[in-house]
């Protein structure tokens, strides 16, 4: 069958500063930068995020690796700490001059830039006033993204406030993954608010600038959540509760106040009754409601297998979403052998439709996508090359889900792998590689592509495929 995609579809990839740019010093310390300082040791092979992929230095050598993939888009983003080492104040002019080429270049090529304001990469100054959690950082984030918006909404039509906004609130309050590294669920929820609360006045703010003749008037301004649809055990009551409390807490939690204008009444009930409502400043209730986005970016990897809770909880330990719900095993569930994620193709589809049918169907792209493997290297061919079909078999069960939801209806523009070329990982390092673009640590840093890159590039350049 043929999968043929839309005219003017999307394809390409997505990186972020931290992970790809190294030249750590030349930008400000970042909270990675400080977490890899106080303890190494927690990071995959103790590497940390000085050097990565190199990209500050070799951005032109990948732009043509891009070209070679027929990329029309790609998404990176700004490191705050790179423009403003201390988070504001003096601006580093090597900074803005390697975003300018950066962001040149890809037109040039006809790559169309994607680019978010912020991607995981807190400078340590701003996470020293509280990070989020501070409405102080709130209003220093916006000032950065007014800059960004004067120096390069001249040409970047499409930007993005945040990626992931539920994953620093995850890793960073509840789960051990992210800096500050604290469980405390109360304070993740005042960490997510004032993210969301963040994106609106950005938003709003970009919103005025265009309409004064600031930034480009077909510019537009989204944002990238990370959506894993919830999926109950069974049908009875209690399992249906459970999955919808978990979607509550990792997606509605920011689909709705940046979509809709507004937080789930369900969601700030089970809140208020367990006294964990965040702080609000008068004026908040608006700000989400003008400061809504103009398209979705869709980063999708695994779906959440929910059931009601069983076990009891250690009524001593910290409060934890999953307190009100339990995750279970499902029977012939498929895993991504080469990394412990589910693969569920079908999740996107499911997304899709529901953002179709409860979202307006808003513009959306699947920004992100992909399948990290461990240890790659041995499937490295006698051409030289890792040949990688199981990845290949992954994009191709997306895109066929996606397909599907495009002629259902849905608004999707584009494809989005992650990653381009191997990168580094949030403690992980190296140990997953996920690009099309092989990165090899033990040569200098060598591109050198993978199967599923000769294979997209004939996607790309086909605007489909045949299977
Ligand atoms: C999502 C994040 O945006 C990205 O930074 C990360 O490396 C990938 N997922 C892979 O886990």
């Amino acid at each position: 069958m043929k999968y043929i995609f839309p005219e003017g579809f999307w394809w390409g990839a997505a990186v972020s500063a931290l992970q790809v740019e190294g030249a750590s010093d030349k930008r400000g310390e970042t909270t990675w930068d400080r977490w890899f300082k106080l303890e190494p040791n927690r990071f995959f092979d103790g590497v940390g995020p000085k050097v990565t992929s190199d990209f500050y230095n070799r951005y032109e050598e990948d732009i043509e690796l891009m070209k070679e993939l027929n990329f029309n888009s790609f998404r990176t983003s700004i490191s705050w700490a790179r423009l403003f080492p201390k988070g504001f104040g003096e601006i580093n002019q090597e900074g803005v001059d390697f975003y300018n080429n950066l962001i040149d270049k890809l037109i040039e090529n006809n790559i169309e830039p994607v680019i978010a304001l912020f991607h995981f990469d807190m400078p340590m100054a701003m996470m020293d006033l509280g990070g989020f959690e501070s409405r102080e950082v709130v209003n220093y984030y916006e000032e950065y993204a007014k800059i960004c918006f004067e120096l390069f909404g001249d040409r970047v039509k499409h930007w993005v406030t945040h990626n992931e906004p539920i994953v620093p609130v995850e890793g960073g309050y509840l789960y051990n993954f992210h800096y500050p590294d604290v469980v405390d669920c109360k304070r993740g929820i005042q960490v997510a608010y004032n993210t969301a609360i963040s994106s609106a006045k950005v938003v709003n703010l970009y919103k005025e600038m265009r309409a004064e003749g600031k930034v480009r008037e077909d510019g537009r301004i989204g944002i990238v959540l990370s959506l894993t649809p919830s999926y109950p055990r069974s049908n009875n009551s209690a399992d249906l509760k459970a999955a919808r409390i978990a979607d509550l807490f990792f997606n509605k939690s920011f689909l709705d106040p940046c979509v809709k204008g507004a937080y789930p009444e369900e969601l700030v009930s089970i809140l208020a009754d367990r006294n964990m409502l965040p702080v609000v400043e008068e004026g908040d209730k608006n700000l989400l409601k003008e400061g809504v986005v103009e398209f979705l970016g869709f980063n999708y990897y695994f779906p959440r297998r929910v059931k009601v809770r069983e076990n009891a909880v250690n009524a001593k330990a910290p409060f934890l979403p999953e307190h009100l719900f339990e995750y279970y095993d499902m029977p012939g569930k498929r895993m991504n052998r080469y990394r412990g994620w589910e693969i569920y193709a079908k999740g996107t589809f499911d997304t899709l439709i529901n953002i179709k049918d409860n979202y307006g169907n808003l513009p959306i792209f699947i920004s992100e996508n992909g399948m990290g493997v461990e240890d790659e290297a041995r499937f490295r061919n006698k051409k030289g090359y890792i040949d990688d079909d199981y990845r290949i078999n992954f994009v191709k069960e997306h895109l066929k889900w996606l397909h599907k939801a495009i002629e259902e209806g849905c608004n999707v523009n584009g494809y989005h792998m992650w990653t381009l070329m191997d990168n580094w990982s949030w403690m992980n390092a190296y140990k997953n590689r996920y690009g099309f673009i092989e990165v090899d640590l033990e040569d200098d840093l060598k591109r050198t592509m993978k199967k599923s890159g000769y294979w997209f590039k004939e996607v790309a350049q086909n605007n489909g495929f045949n299977d």
